[in-house]
């Protein structure tokens, strides 16, 4: 559907407000999103915080190819946070509790009064903020305009951890104290006793943070439960376990993923593609010297590594996995992206074998474009932190995982890994070097590897959910449709 026929439909112009969560993996999933929008027609307009946008303008291939869209424009909104880069997972709530005490007063006042800034005069319509800013739904509420989350999260994690924090709390598993990490989980609908309590989101272990963060996570469930729809960055498919028992508590759900495949594809499809280089939403600048090393390697050889754009490791915890990359003899492309190591990083010098063996079998870069890179044909494994991003992005491309889950949703989704899909090692809470040998070489030896046919059927479903007639279309599509109808 395009421009033109939508404005003979309505006499208001659909217009879409994205709000994500100013952090590099949800706004890559919202600029999707966005572009998937403005291809239909749609008016979007996109709010950053000026945390985010700072860095978005200085490594900006997706300005220009924004500016290609009339129907788009950046907004941007403070947030209270200083020049630095964006956040590390350790200071998520210093993040969120700026965000509550400078950004939402702010945004409150935009949509009351109807002005986006000085430069818009169109009222928005619909409006999708992450799922995490309960405020946004409360306002949309308050402001009479229609509102669908976005959730860049899992789903596994948004069901068990989430929209059943109530009765995890009720049942006495959450606050996690104490040792007793490895009690199952019997509270939760659909989970037939696959989820342990170290498995939940990493909110529910009370060590280290803040006291509302509990607090947070039960308004998010109550919030997305009285928006008018959820969009979710999966497939039916993928998630069939669970989203049944998810569209009980809400009932409008799109299920639009893999988004980065599905908005690979309609873009590919559009009269004027991009170029293939332009379409990275990255907001740090990608190494593509990898690329050319992976060329030089015989398929499914070598393993990546990467701990996304929040995750840290420790100096020890560094090591234990170099070695045990070193000792599993695969070569490995490893993302050390600047930040992630802790705790004297500066003073450490690796021993002289250690960077002997990794100048013959590795490559270590800052930050690469982990799309093409799981792509590629070389690679045969991803040792992971398992974000949702990294999730999806791997299992599309059919790779299994070795897990090292970090924070967030991530320790549901190495549990998922492991347990429900079939498609990887998960290794929770642990990290030495003779598990890492291991688990690299239990996904990557070809000999009897029972995550060849897994990996490859589900990548197969993800690639079906994409097609004109996949059920993601179709959410999407939907999706669409039903924004037209809110804004009419
Ligand atoms: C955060 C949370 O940690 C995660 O659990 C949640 O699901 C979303 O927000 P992040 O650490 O950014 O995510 O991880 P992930 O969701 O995996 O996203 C990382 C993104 O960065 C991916 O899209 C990946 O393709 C990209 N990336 C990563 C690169 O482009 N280059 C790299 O070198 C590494």
């Amino acid at each position: 559907q395009n421009h033109q026929q939508i404005n003979a439909k309505n006499t208001i112009e659909p217009h879409v407000l994205i709000f994500p969560l100013p952090l590099q993996g949800p706004v890559n999933c919202a600029l999707k999103l966005a572009e998937l929008l403005c291809l239909s027609g749609i008016h979007v307009t996109f709010l950053n915080t000026e945390h985010i946008h700072r860095p978005l303008l200085r490594h900006a291939p997706v300005l220009s190819r924004f500016s290609r869209y009339p129907n788009f424009r950046f907004e941007t909104i403070p947030d209270g946070l200083g020049h630095q880069d964006p956040v590390t997972g350790d200071r998520f709530y210093e993040l969120m509790d700026s965000v509550h005490s400078v950004t939402k007063p702010l945004f409150r006042e935009m949509m009351v009064s109807g002005r986006l800034s000085r430069k818009s005069e169109r009222p928005v319509t619909v409006m999708i903020p992450d799922g995490v800013f309960s405020f946004a739904v409360d306002i949309a509420i308050e402001a009479s305009i229609p509102v669908v989350c976005f959730e860049t999260i899992s789903p596994c994690s948004l069901w068990t951890s989430y929209f059943n924090l109530p009765m995890l709390i009720e049942a006495g598993d959450v606050p996690i104290k104490g040792n007793d990490l490895d009690k199952v989980i019997t509270c939760v609908p659909g989970m037939d006793h696959i989820i342990r309590r170290r498995d939940l989101a990493s909110f529910c272990r009370s060590d280290g943070l803040p006291d509302h963060a509990i607090e947070l996570s039960l308004k998010e469930a109550h919030a997305i439960s009285r928006a008018q729809g959820l969009i979710l960055n999966t497939f039916e498919d993928l998630d069939s376990r669970i989203l049944p028992h998810m569209r009980n508590f809400c009932p409008n759900i799109y299920t639009i993923g893999p988004l980065h495949t599905l908005h690979k594809n309609r873009l590919m499809a559009n009269p004027t593609p991009a170029e293939k280089t332009t379409l990275s939403n990255s907001v740090w600048k990608e190494d593509l010297t990898c690329i050319s090393w992976l060329d030089e390697h015989e398929p499914k050889t070598v393993i990546y590594v990467s701990i996304g754009s929040l995750a840290i490791m420790t100096v020890e915890q560094m090591v234990e996995i170099w070695y045990g990359l070193v000792n599993s003899g695969k070569p490995f492309l490893w993302v050390r992206r600047p930040g992630s190591i802790r705790g004297g990083y500066e003073e450490f010098r690796a021993p002289t074998e250690l960077l002997a063996r990794t100048n013959e079998t590795g490559c270590i870069v800052e930050w690469a474009p982990q799309e093409d890179v799981l792509a590629h044909p070389a690679i045969g494994g991803f040792l992971t932190h398992s974000g949702w991003n990294s999730t999806i992005e791997s299992l599309t491309e059919g790779v299994p995982m070795v897990c090292w889950p970090y924070v967030a949703d991530q320790q549901v989704n190495s549990r998922f890994v492991g347990e429900v899909w079939k498609i990887g090692v998960d290794m929770k809470d642990t990290c030495d070097r003779l598990i890492v040998e291991k688990a690299v070489r239990d996904v990557m030896d070809s000999k009897e590897n029972i995550y060849s046919q897994t990996t490859n059927t589900l990548a197969n479903l993800a690639k079906e959910a994409i097609t004109n007639t996949g059920s993601s279309s179709f959410s999407l599509d939907r999706l669409i449709d039903d924004i037209l109808v809110m804004s009419s």
